[in-house]
């Protein structure tokens, strides 16, 4: 079947009691088929009941998904899982009792009940419990369990605002719930369960620091931030193109701020005078840096805080869409904590223009900048 367009509405609640009339209609929406967009305490996710197999298919057609990129499936609580997945590795109630709800997603055995498009075939199922009263309420006025990826066009930055699923999806979700800004501003942490070993597919809200006290060691896989993987992605979503805003972006990194700075003026400038709208990314610390000099800048957080840098990340990706640069050249932060999941998104987004800001006295590589 077509994928048919659709008006859209967009339902505004108070994020921490959401009016019950809206939670109803969105979940009859869901009930009846439809798709809903809806906030979570990461990002706006595009929902659909993980049982109807056409209506699954509509979120692929609605954000333009690669059919072999499986999705997330959202549950209300960890006791539901019971109702859909056989076997249930033990690790779970404990990681469930210590991280749920919350931004961690588990990977397990199973999943055959769901709608063939939530598995992709994979023979296993991603599952979480979100921390957000209003995905929370959906979920439960749906009466199912939700299957929900980012509610971005495919390949866009992830919509952190209601505005965002509306500027990529209006016309092809039924309604949008608008519950404010999400808070984390990155997606949850993917974890594989199904291995010998844990192996963080994605990193996102919680840190490896966090699971392995819970876990015992856990793996990073190759492809968190850029690697070549080599052979099949274990989890597909990591194989494409991702988190992007139009211009291309090229990300500094490997240095301290002041160095990454120093870099990026150099090529700032260049570029301008070869006639190029130039966007710079910068944090707080050495965003005085660039000011003054006619380039558009975005300041995404603090350095020293990359909390603060995942919140916006998102949002100030999509302005430099608005400000219509040609370039956007943007400073790379420390991988600690939740800095891993920003560092991972923006490589991505970078779809592999890293420049390697040397920090010692070797010469310089040069940069990819002017690779056609
Ligand atoms: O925070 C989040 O996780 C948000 C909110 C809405 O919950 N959702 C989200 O969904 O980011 P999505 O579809 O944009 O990303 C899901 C990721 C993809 O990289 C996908 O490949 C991976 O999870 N994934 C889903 N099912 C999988 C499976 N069975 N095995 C391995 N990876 C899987
Ligand atoms: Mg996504």
């Amino acid at each position: 079947m077509v994928f048919a367009a659709r008006p859209t509405r967009c339902l505004a609640v108070d994020p921490m009691h959401p009016n019950a009339a809206v939670i109803r209609e969105a979940g009859n929406v869901l009930r009846r088929g439809g798709l809903v967009a809806f906030p979570t305490e990461t990002v706006y996710g595009l929902g659909a009941n993980a049982l109807d197999a056409r209506a699954v298919a509509d979120i692929f057609y609605a954000k333009g998904r690669p059919v072999d990129n499986p999705l997330i499936v959202h549950i209300d609580r960890a006791e539901s899982l019971r109702d859909y997945v056989a076997e249930i590795p033990p690790v779970v109630p404990q990681l469930a009792a210590r991280f749920w709800p919350g931004p961690l997603t588990l990977v397990i055995r199973g999943g055959e009940k769901f709608a063939p498009g939530v598995t992709g075939g994979l023979g296993t199922v991603a599952v979480r419990v979100p921390a957000h009263p209003v995905a929370l309420a959906i979920i439960r006025a749906a009466g199912a369990p939700v299957a929900a990826p980012s509610a971005n066009a495919s390949g866009r930055p992830s919509p952190t605002t209601a505005a965002h699923v509306l500027d990529d999806l209006a016309g092809r979700v039924d309604l949008v719930v608008d519950g404010g800004p999400a808070g984390l501003g990155v997606e949850s942490t993917v974890l594989d369960l199904t291995g010998e070993r844990p192996v963080i597919l994605r990193p996102g809200g919680v840190t490896r620091q966090e699971l392995e006290p819970v876990l015992g060691p856990v793996e990073l896989d190759k492809s968190v931030l850029g690697e070549a993987a080599g052979g099949r992605p274990r989890s597909p979503g990591m194989k494409y193109t991702h988190y992007a805003p139009r211009a291309p972006l090229f990300l500094f990194e490997g240095g301290d701020g002041s160095q990454l700075a120093k870099r990026i003026l150099e090529e700032a400038e260049r570029l301008a005078a070869a006639g190029h709208k130039v966007g710079v990314l910068a944090c707080e610390e050495t965003a005085a840096l660039y000011r003054g000099k006619g380039y558009h800048l975005v300041v995404v957080g603090r350095r020293s805080d990359p909390g603060t840098v995942a919140a916006s990340l998102y949002e100030s990706l999509r302005r430099f869409d608005r400000l219509g640069v040609d370039v956007i050249l943007a400073e790379g932060i420390p991988c600690d904590g939740v800095g891993l999941a920003v560092m991972n998104r923006l490589r991505r987004a970078a779809g592999g223009n890293i420049v390697a800001v040397c920090t010692d006295d070797s010469p310089d590589p040069g940069i990819s900048i002017y690779k056609p």
